[in-house]
Formats: C-alpha cells, structure tokens, sequence
C-alpha cells in the first residue's frame, strides 16, 4: 500500500490530517515526532511511504528542548510538507527566522495566494483559511520561494525552488479551510504520487483470523458500551471466536432512555454471548455529592472497572477484547504533550488490574468512519452505526453539579423530548448532536396559578464533522417552541428552558 506518514508534535488537529488523508484513499500512519519510526513503520505495515506531514504544535521551535525529529527529515529525499508548527520547524531547520507574530491569529484568515503552484495548485487569488498560532515565520532564505501570505504572516507558505519540501502556516485538514481538502489532495496525488489503494474493509479477514489464532478455544471478554467501536468489536470477535466471547454491558443508570433495554437485545440477535450487570446503585452511591466534572469522570470510569473485573474473573477470562479506535491509541511521545481538555472515559481504553495474556484492539487502525463502514459490512444496525456519540460518564455529565436519581430522571426525560422532536422535524442528517443538560440554576416560574421553583434545562444542538470543531445549529423557532412547551408541560420539575448557541471553540460540546 502507498502510503503517507504523519510526524506528530503534539497538535489538537494531527488525528485530522491522518483522517483526510484515509478519505482520500490513502493509508496514513501518525508517528511520535521522538521514534525514528519511518523504517518502523513502513517495514511493520509493508507501506510504501510517499511523502510525510508534519504536525502543528503548541510549542515554539526556538525554545530550548523544542521537539525536532528524531529523523533528519529534510534530508530523506521525499516529498515533505510542514503544518502551522510542521512550517515553522521547516523554516528554523533550514535557517529561516521564526518569530512572534504581530498579532496571535485563531480563526478564519484570509490568505494572498501569489503562487498557486504545487501543493497550491488550482488555488485562487484569494482562500479562506482557518489559522491558530502565535509565532509566524518572518524569513525564508533563498532556496525556499513564498507562496502565499497574511495581514499577520508574511510567509504564509512556502516551497523549496528545486525540492518537494512545503509549508503551510494555515490548517488545510480542518473543515474551516475552504479548499483544505484540495490542497492535501495536490500533495498526496500530485506531489508525492500516491495511489488511492486503500480500503477499511480489506483488514475483516485477517482480523478475524488474527482474533482466532490468538484466543483460539480459550475465554475472552469485552466491555460494551453500546457505542459503534465497542459493538463492532464484539461482532467482529463474535464472529471468529463464538461462545468464547462474552460481553458485558455495565447499565450504571446513567444511560439514555431506552438503551439499557435496546442495547443488550440488538447485540443478542447479532449473536453476541451478554452479560447484563446492574450496577445503577452503586454508581449513585459513588456518585452523590460530587460535583466536580473530572471527579465524576474518573469514579464512573473506575467503577465501571471494578465491576467490569469481578466479571472477567467470574468467568476465567484470559483475553481482553477492546474497541479501541486509531485516535484513541495512547502511543509515546507527543500525544503525552497535547493539552488535556477533559478525562475521556471509554470503554475502548479500559485499564484493568486482572492479568489477561493478551489485549485485542482489532479496531485500533481505523478512524470512526471507517469503522462505520466495517460495522456496515459486519450487518450491524443502522440504528447503533448512527447512534449519536454519549459520553462514557454518561447523564452524569449532563447533570450539571451534584448528581441525583431526580435529576437524572429529569435529563433524561428532558434529552427523549428533545431527541424525539429533532428527530420528528427532520432535522436529524444534518446535526451530530443534540441533547438535554440540566443545569444547576434554578428559576421561579408559574405552573397552574401557582409559583413554582423549578430546574432550568439548556438545549445543545450542533453540527461537526468530527467533534473537534463544532457550530450551535441555527435551530427554527417553532422547533424549539415545542420543545420548550413539553419539557415545561410533562416535566413538573422544569420551570425553563434555555437555547446553548455558543460554538466549540470556545466551547466544548458537552457541558462537562
Ligand atoms: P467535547 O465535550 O470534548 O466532546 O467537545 C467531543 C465529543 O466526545 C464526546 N465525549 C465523550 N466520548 N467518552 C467518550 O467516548 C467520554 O468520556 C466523552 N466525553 C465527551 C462528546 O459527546 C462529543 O461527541
């Protein structure tokens, strides 16, 4: 397979290149910017590397212990193009001079395109851009010419006069670049010339046989948590190793209404051995009087180990089965570096103290749309392969502060209104999420002729294409309307309804 490898320096966005890069066909493989890991690689995955990208960071290249490769990669002959700190290392590695900018830019910029050669190529004279640094390259010598530039960045991009080497202040992998998914399509068919010969399903067969030569008549077991990766884990494993999987759905009582009923049902009938645990006691037992986000996050996902373990050693579990995906690989490096927003708790990467002799990531090479297009194949249902992302902590984060079986009841009844009226409207292809939080103010309100001290619910909808980013949907009054009235008529605890329209960023999409 043709391939093309991405050197990680620790940038929100670097999952994001690696994605488009697969949309486009083409195998892409992130690596620590400290692993000499292009022999590594090319020789584990018999890629044949054309070219390599690297990353955005949030450090400054000129600062002492600022990460460099570990490889000289200016000097391995192949086609190169740098990304927002990927241009800056460029530029310092090559003697240019790099500095803090007039002014940090974040956000959409336009760019001044003077060469539309290369990487460029087709671009026009002007391009909306989406920027996020501080430092700017100031100068370029003379073996590099300028492409383009900013009111901020008079070296916006840059090329070699007689090399493939590029860069690129801007973000061409985030969906804010207008014409970014052109420009990496020039570098990866028309610079390094690659071949589109990439396809997620091809892997089915040998992770099936892989799964069977490993377990092979022994017990493995894996935590569902009705998401699409660990559903299409556990089909997958099912399908190679039958009875000698189990899975094990935790109902914490924390879930959405209707799923602990429809979640264990839909993967019986995919044969899929399950046990159920109901654990909704214990987790509000842990629960009660926490308030802080992260807490909350980390008890939910160290129970859901306790309980997940009594049942791996009940049953003699030698193996583990996870659905850990691409971007949830914890490799060394810089993924260490990139700023912590929040705990993620997933089952994918669950952490356990009992001695299995093997962990299986089987999905642990695809990026969620490819496993989208795997768990199709596996004939899973379109309703658990469009099942809307849900944190791991579940309604606990969507109860803001303390956590109470009221409240819960209360988000969740709120979030099957909401869920049902967008669903209803139509509105449904067009968001990635939208649900109910309950907020930790309470308002005075009228309910019958009589004043009423109530909870105030705040509506999120929005739109992404992968969560990094995401807009507040520009929701039609009527929709919200009824939305409103339901929730204040057939919830007696609710006296206001409120309407999130803040982006991410700045804001994250759930509210803890
Ligand atoms: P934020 O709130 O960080 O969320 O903008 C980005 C996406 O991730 C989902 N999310 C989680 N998914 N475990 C998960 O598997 C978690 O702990 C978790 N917390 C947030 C969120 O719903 C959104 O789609």
């Amino acid at each position: 397979m043709d391939g093309i490898l991405i050197v990680d320096f620790g940038g929100q966005y670097c999952h994001l290149i690696g994605r488009r890069i697969r949309q486009l066909g083409v195998y892409s493989e992130i690596i620590p910017y400290d692993l000499a890991g292009e022999q590594t690689v090319s020789s584990k995955r018999k890629l044949k590397v054309k070219g390599t990208i690297l990353s955005g960071g949030p450090s400054r290249v000129y600062d002492d212990g600022a990460p460099k490769s570990s490889v000289d990669v200016l000097a391995l002959g192949m086609p190169i193009m740098g990304l927002c700190y990927g241009h800056q290392l460029i530029a310092f590695l090559s003697g240019g001079r790099v500095g803090v900018g007039q002014k940090k830019e974040y956000g959409t910029t336009r760019a001044t395109i003077t060469k539309p050669i290369g990487v460029l190529r087709g671009m026009r004279k002007h391009e909306k851009v989406w920027m996020s640094h501080g430092d700017v390259v100031l100068e370029i010598p003379q073996e590099y010419e300028v492409l383009a530039y900013t009111e901020n960045c008079p070296v916006a991009a840059f090329k070699h006069r007689d090399k493939p080497i590029y860069g690129l202040q801007w973000h061409p992998e985030v969906i804010h670049t207008e014409r970014g998914m052109e420009t990496l399509r020039n570098f990866v068919f028309y610079v390094c010339k690659c071949k589109a010969n990439y396809r997620p399903t091809d892997f089915l067969t040998n992770a099936s046989r892989r799964i069977r030569q490993i377990v092979g008549c022994k017990k493995a077991i894996i935590a569902l948590s009705g998401g699409i990766d660990s559903s299409t884990a556990a089909v997958l494993a099912a399908k190679a190793i039958g009875a000698n999987l189990t899975a094990v759905f935790v109902d914490h009582g924390l879930m959405r209404a209707g799923e602990p009923e429809s979640i264990p049902t839909t993967l019986q009938e995919l044969k899929v051995k399950l046990i159920v645990m109901d654990a909704k006691k214990r987790f509000l037992k842990r629960l009660r009087g926490i308030s802080d986000p992260e807490q909350k996050r980390r008890i939910v996902g160290k129970e859901f180990i306790k309980v997940f373990e009594g049942v791996a050693e009940d049953i003699g579990a030698e193996y583990l089965i996870q659905g850990t995906i691409y971007p949830d690989r914890i490799e060394s490096g810089a993924r260490k570096h990139s700023e912590k927003i929040k705990t993620h708790h997933n089952v994918g990467g669950l952490p356990t103290k009992v001695k299995f002799k093997a962990i299986l990531e089987p999905l642990s090479d695809l990026y969620k749309d490819e496993v989208r297009k795997v768990a199709d194949r596996l004939g899973i249902p379109k309703e658990v392969i469009q099942r809307q992302p849900f944190p791991g902590p579940g309604l606990s984060v969507r109860v803001m502060g303390s956590v109470t079986q009221e409240k819960i009841d209360v988000v969740r009844k709120a979030d099957e209104i909401v869920t049902g009226e967008i669903e209803k409207s139509g509105l449904r292809g067009k968001l990635w999420q939208y649900f109910a939080v309950l907020t930790d103010t309470k308002s005075t309100g009228i309910k019958g002729d009589s004043r009423a001290y109530g909870y105030t619910v705040a509506i999120r909808a929005v739109e992404s294409l992968e969560a990094m980013t995401a807009k507040y949907t520009n929701m039609p009054y009527r929709i919200l309307e009824r939305i409103s009235t339901r929730i204040t008529n057939e919830i007696p605890q609710v006296t206001r309804v409120v309407y999130d329209v803040t982006n991410k960023p700045p804001a994250t999409i759930e509210w803890e």
